[in-house]
């Protein structure tokens, strides 16, 4: 299959009259897959309400089919042709986030969706993406448009259309670019089916801006319990990863340096994911800074971008920092811990 690609400017307002944006609509109406920017990461879009199209996603990633899609939408009315029942924490979450990067868990409409889009189960992920040129491939095909992220499956996500082309060109009919994401993680995923709302996959929207609105929120006991089944079928598989394997330090600089002296003295070529400010402080064979410490919303940004680019290198290891767990770290720990599947060294306490 021949990919076609498109360069759409964000900053033009009259999106939904462009060429570009008119003819991946048509070729999703079609029931053809097409990639597109969003806030967060770009996703592999197609029509929500067809068996064919959702078949063509799940090949293209190479994606289980018990791993359910998020269906994306560009307006509210959009909510009750899919789902029934919204609880009043869903629409206080939806009122105060959306569009943006929260992904909510609503019990669905039955026999409207593709089975396959939602794995059989009985709820359905649903999130309004804030990017122009998302809400504007939406709103002009007028359908609900189940998107993954736009990468194969265990890959990290896609940040830019770059990212999209290496992994999917030739298998998918159209890749739209819009430029680097935002975000730059994937949205959060919340559960609004039971009393309180429960973070099942941490991301742009944090633990701390959902309690700022609905005054509590739990987060998924597999978050923090490596022994329990995550209720949101994606988190159980290994994402994220390079093909060097990664190990998590947690230690002084000068005994990361060691670390990576060690195994340099082994003969192994060791890359190291680091931030602006410690760039100057360490030696290694590759080191690639990742946005700056005192801003972790810039972490984000460069994540699977940095985490992408060692793949471009020789190195045997990757060595990486840690962050704290709070406001957006909590999402970079997540995908941080899945990338090094869960390799932690730490430096021995005196
Ligand atoms: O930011 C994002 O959310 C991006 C962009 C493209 O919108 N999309 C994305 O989709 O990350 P994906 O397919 O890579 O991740 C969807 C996650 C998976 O972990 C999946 O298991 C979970 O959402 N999910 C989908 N439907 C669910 C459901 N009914 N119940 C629980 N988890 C669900
Ligand atoms: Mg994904």
């Amino acid at each position: 299959m021949r990919t076609k690609h498109w360069h759409v400017d964000n900053s033009v307002d009259v999106l939904d009259t462009y060429p570009q944006i008119e003819e991946a609509a048509e070729l999703l109406k079609q029931d053809e897959v097409v990639a597109f920017p969003t806030e967060t990461v770009y996703g592999l879009g197609g029509n929500a309400l067809s068996d064919q199209a959702a078949a063509k996603i799940f090949a293209a990633k190479g994606r289980p089919a018990d791993n359910p899609l998020i269906v994306h939408i560009a307006s509210k009315q959009q909510v009750a042709d899919i789902a029934v029942n919204l609880s009043q924490t869903a629409e206080r979450l939806m009122e105060a986030f959306w569009p943006g990067p929260l992904t909510v868990i609503l019990e669905k409409q039955p026999n409207r969706l593709s089975q396959l889009v939602t794995a059989g189960l009985e709820t359905v992920a649903v999130r309004m993406p804030d990017h122009p040129v998302a809400l504007a491939v939406i709103r002009k095909c007028g359908l609900p448009i189940a998107a993954p992220s736009a990468n194969r499956s265990g890959k990290p996500s896609p940040t830019s259309a770059r990212h999209v082309q290496d992994d999917l060109d030739g298998v998918i009919a159209g890749i739209i670019d819009g430029g680097d994401t935002g975000v730059g993680v994937e949205s959060t995923v919340v559960d609004c089916t039971g009393s309180i709302p429960v973070i099942l996959r941490p991301g742009g929207i944090t633990k701390e801006d959902i309690e700022a609105v609905v005054g509590e929120a739990a987060i998924d006991a597999a978050l923090t319990d490596m022994n329990q089944q995550p209720k949101s079928p994606g988190m159980k598989y290994k994402h994220y990863a390079p093909e060097a394997p990664v190990y998590l330090l947690d230690g002084s600089r000068s005994w990361v340096q060691s670390r990576i002296n060690e195994q340099r003295q082994e003969g192994k070529k060791v890359g190291l994911l680091t931030t602006e400010e410690n760039l100057p402080f360490y030696e290694a064979d590759v080191i690639l800074p990742c946005g700056r410490r005192d801003d972790l919303r810039t972490v984000a940004h460069s994540l699977y971008e940095v985490l992408r680019a060692f793949n471009e290198t020789d190195v045997d290891i990757i060595y990486s920092e840690t962050f704290p767990t709070d406001g957006v770290g909590l999402a970079i720990m997540n995908r941080l811990e899945k990338a090094a599947a869960h390799r932690w060294l730490h430096e021995k306490q005196k």
